[in-house]
């Protein structure tokens, strides 16, 4: 009976690693920090590629983005709440 319970938590213990381990490279990707850092990226993913490729954040300064954000999101017509989020994705994704 004992071997029993220990073979059971053992495959529990195994099912249970194996869970972990079994994302696909996407849900790695989404796993930022916070919900406002996946909302900032999605959107960012969503409504910045309409008119080129997406940008590589880290291609461009923390200066820059000042400049250039505010203008792109006016471009790809973001609400003030979406332009944040994005911001604070890319301050982030700049930052680590
Ligand atoms: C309505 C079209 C349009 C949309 C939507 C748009 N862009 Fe752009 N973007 C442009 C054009 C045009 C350029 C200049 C040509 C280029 O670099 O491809 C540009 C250039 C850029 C650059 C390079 C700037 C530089 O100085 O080199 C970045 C970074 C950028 N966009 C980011 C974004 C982000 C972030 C979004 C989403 C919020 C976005 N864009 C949405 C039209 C757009």
């Amino acid at each position: 009976m004992k071997k029993g319970i220990i073979a059971f938590s053992i495959l529990l213990l195994a099912t249970s690693c194996s869970d972990k381990t079994a994302g696909t490279v996407a849900e790695v990707e989404a796993a930022l920090p916070t919900a406002e850092l996946t909302q900032g990226k999605a959107i960012y993913e969503k409504k910045c590629h309409r008119c080129h490729k997406l940008k590589v954040i880290d291609n461009y300064s923390a200066e820059a983005w000042n400049n250039i954000l505010p203008a792109m999101a006016k471009k790809a017509k973001l609400e003030a709440t979406d332009e944040a989020l994005v911001k604070g994705y890319v301050t982030w994704e700049l930052a680590n």
